[in-house]
């Protein structure tokens, strides 16, 4: 019957009929659209001069704090209120919907303007878990960091995490949450990198964009921060970024670019430094030319909090809505309009910019949020996804997973009991608990060794007790710091020996916004406790024909090669989010193979790291006196004029060590598997270039445990006018889960813009001319096959606005 219908429709008729449909909704859409723009001007022309400026001027920061520690803070504690009895009443309402919320934008009922609620972000809706007066609860999900999400290399993964995360700021009744972050994980010591995912642009903005596309799907929308150059924390208010228009557009914008055209976030935050002379927020060159001319970017910009210095040069910038706002904002902002220099139409841009994402929100729409998200399928979720990101790092003699022999295993390490979720400050999540090492293992049928557990958990109370935050923000917004490890006897490690089938030590580690890592010891390096307690408690275990197996529960990377001969097994487990401890012990017992691996470098020592010698900036002497920090109300964040010069320009990570041949202690791309792959031939469609190219790799589980393969392609691109990288990673992919001698094929298509570098000279992205190199491989120093193409003239992959130029000639690192 459906044949003969076909018949009866030519294949013509149906190309027409398709192309009248596609017709019909076209216009039906612009209609909307129309109908949208229509009732967006008429709004505003009803706005008073002051309305406006409250919509662009988020409604304060309010922190419900304990006493004691508002007590801490003294007179750095100020919450500035807007006196003016209607607003105020306004404000107090519109903080009930959402405790906990990072800030909120004005409402007008009469108006018909809706309040948009921002939370953070980026592992899980941070909200107050408990309310004043409220029966219940209202905790989140502790997702798996960025880092972990990056080290899956699978972006449906993501985007299933993104689903889940959007579906709890919809269902606790907010707006806009206020992720995901993916600045470039520049230097090892960013004390934010565990928010982020990645050195490598196209793995940053290809999980933001998955992640973008999976929050979004719910009707709630993103923040993609921080907008741009925001590599460090030290002095994160007023650093001034200097790096060069091309490692901005390759390195430091590209996964902006891709996330904003793959995904279109609702809103942009712009992020607290300057970059080449000029704040973020303030940039014109960045916020218009770039992100809407270049990019085609249709929401808003917001500032992130306390950004900035100069309200009118924000607005004339078009960075929408400043928050969280204060009081004297809203006056500077009114003063300008009235004293001729900033003219109101501006101002009529950026309220309709922030009322057009209005309309898609839930409260616009008057969604009813029900405060019951589904928290124990987001649980499932983040167990299975914190395992898919976890990296093995070494397993000698197959210790991992273990032999049915291991029964009573023996942990060691403090944070084997105070297991780590995430990373700290506004990127922390209130969840409601923390599976710990001890908890996964006794949920996997095993036991945990009685003694040492009770030791533990007694030493840790007493330390905890006595212990001094060394991260003031971390410690002001409950984030948890491990404290100082414990020392193992010999004695203690024999007698564990003898007790039970295998050691566990786990190596934990925290870090968050507002500050930098350190090389210290207790920080990047391990102190001499945690060496020794890896040392006495191998040999122990060894001496009894037993193994020893290290976890690394930590923020970001650490120092490696000075400990990591030692144990038998070295798990990288990152924060894996609240399932934490299950995730863990799910690979351990080789109920998961692993298959996460490194979207980061790990150097051999500090001093490798191409940023070393620059990060984390210099002050710079000079007598200018910022006063922003009084104007946005974070008085509390002292802006100390600070520089930071990118040297090592487009040589970040990989990019660097494999070009200039620096050996490492992990390559970015690594990671272990408890199977092995075959990798077929790499295969083109075209051996000439002409501005697309379509690979593609058989590969094939050769183990004998069913398993996932992280594929890279990486092109090396022949030296031209313009310094190239070693290689540089095009596309990536993941195979489903193969069983023993099952295969998948992999296509990946490459564009112009995969392959281009950028032109500082021309502003344009060119594809020289010349030989190209395809590689196929496991990891970046693993290339299993490889394929030719050619370009035979420069092809122009796109010329964009000529912005952020230097003010002054840096001497960047060349080949
Ligand atoms: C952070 C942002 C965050 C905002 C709101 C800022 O200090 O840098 O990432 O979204 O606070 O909490």
């Amino acid at each position: 019957m459906k044949i003969k219908l076909l018949k009866l429709f030519s294949f013509r008729m149906i190309l027409i009929f398709l192309l009248l449909m596609a017709g019909v909704s076209q216009v039906s859409a612009q209609k909307n659209d129309i109908a949208d723009e229509q009732k967006i001007k008429g709004i505003v022309s009803k706005m008073t001069l002051t309305q406006k400026a409250q919509l662009l001027i988020g409604t304060g920061m309010y922190f419900e704090l304990p006493d004691s520690i508002k007590k801490m803070m003294g007179p750095m504690f100020k919450q500035e209120e807007n006196t003016d009895p209607e607003y105020k009443a306004m404000v107090d309402r519109i903080r009930t919907f959402v405790p906990g919320a990072a800030g909120n934008s004005s409402e007008y009922p009469s108006l018909g303007i809706t309040t948009q609620v921002l939370c953070d972000g980026p592992a899980g809706l941070r909200i107050s878990p408990i309310r004043k007066g409220v029966d219940g609860t209202f905790y989140c999900t502790a997702f798996p960091i960025g880092t972990v999400l990056a080290s899956t290399w699978d972006t449906e993964l993501v985007t299933s995490v993104g689903k889940a995360m959007g579906s709890e700021v919809k269902e606790y009744g907010a707006d806009v949450l206020l992720a995901p972050a993916l600045n470039i994980q520049r230097d090892l010591l960013c004390g934010r990198n565990f928010e982020y995912y990645s050195e490598d642009p196209l793995i940053a903005g290809k999980m933001a964009a998955a992640m973008v596309n999976g929050i979004q799907s719910n009707g709630v929308g993103t923040s993609i921060k921080h907008f741009a150059a925001n590599n460090s924390e030290t002095n994160r208010m007023s650093v001034n970024t200097i790096v060069s228009e091309r490692a901005l557009r390759e390195i430091y914008l590209k996964g902006f670019e891709i996330a904003v055209k793959e995904a279109q976030p609702w809103t942009v935050m712009s992020s607290y430094n300057k970059i080449n002379g000029i704040y973020a927020s303030e940039s014109h060159d960045l916020l218009t030319k770039i992100l809407r001319n270049d990019w085609g970017f249709k929401g808003y910009v917001m500032t992130d909090w306390g950004g900035g210095s100069d309200v009118t040069a924000q607005m004339i910038a078009g960075n929408d809505m400043i928050q969280p706002g204060t009081p004297k904002q809203i006056d500077e902002l009114l003063a300008a309009v009235k004293a001729g220099k900033l003219d109101e139409k501006v101002l009529d841009t950026n309220v309709e910019r922030i009322l057009r994402v209005m309309l898609l929100t839930p409260h616009y729409n008057q969604y009813k949020n029900s405060n019951k998200p589904n928290l124990k399928a987001h649980a499932a979720v983040t167990r299975q996804v914190a395992t898919d990101g976890m990296v093995l790092l070494k397993n000698e003699q197959n210790t991992l997973p273990f032999s049915s022999k291991v029964k009573n295993i023996a942990a060691f390490g403090n944070t084997s009991y105070d297991f780590i979720a995430g990373g700290t400050g506004s990127g922390d999540v209130n969840e409601a608990y923390t599976i710990s090492l001890i908890d996964g293992l006794k949920n996997g049928g095993f036991t945990a060794e009685e003694e040492l557990s009770t030791l533990y958990q007694q030493y840790i109370k007493a330390t905890k007790a006595t212990h001094k935050p060394k991260n003031f923000l971390a410690a002001l917004m409950g984030g948890k710091e491990p404290v100082a490890e414990m020392e193992v006897s010999k004695e203690l490690a024999d007698k564990m020996a003898a007790k039970s089938d295998i050691a566990l030590i786990t190596i934990g580690r925290n870090a968050g916004e507002g500050q930098d890592r350190t090389t210290a010891e207790g920080d990047f390096s391990l102190t001499a406790t945690e060496k020794a307690m890896i040392q006495t408690v191998t040999e122990a275990f060894r001496a009894k024909g037993k193994k020893a197996v290290v976890v690394l529960n930590i923020a970001g990377v650490i120092e490696m090669v000075s400990w990591n001969q030692i144990p038998d097994a070295i798990l990288l487990a990152w924060q894996p989010g609240q399932e934490g401890g299950n995730s863990v012990v799910d690979i351990l017992s080789g109920k998961v193979n692993p298959s996460g691996k490194l979207a980061v470098t790990i150097p051999k020592a500090y001093a490798d790291a191409p940023t070393a010698k620059n990060f984390p900036g210099t002050e710079i002497k000079s007598d200018v006196v910022d006063n922003a920090a009084d104007l946005s109300g974070f008085s509390f964040m002292r802006r100390v004029p600070w520089q930071i010069v990118y040297e090592e320009d487009i040589y970040v990570g990989y990019r660097y060590y494999n070009t200039f041949n620096v050996p490492v202690a992990y390559e970015f791309g690594y990671g272990l598997s408890y199977t092995s792959y075959n990798y077929g031939k790499l295969k083109v469609d075209k051996s000439s270039f002409n501005g697309e190219i379509t690979a593609s790799i058989e590969i094939k589980n050769s183990g004998k445990v069913a398993g996932r393969e992280a594929v890279q392609i990486y092109v090396k691109a022949p030296a031209g006018q313009l310094n190239k990288p070693e290689q540089v990673l095009v596309a990536f992919g993941k195979t489903k889960l193969l069983n023993p001698g099952e295969s998948q094929t992999l296509t990946f298509k490459i564009e112009s813009k995969d392959i281009a570098s950028f032109n500082d000279a021309t502003s344009a992205w060119v594809v020289e001319a010349g030989d190209y190199q395809l590689m196929a491989a496991a990891s970046s120093l693993n290339i299993k096959q490889q394929a030719t193409f050619k370009v035979a003239s420069e092809i122009n992959a796109g010329k964009v606005s000529k912005s952020l130029t230097p003010t002054q000639p840096i001497a960047v690192l060349k080949k």
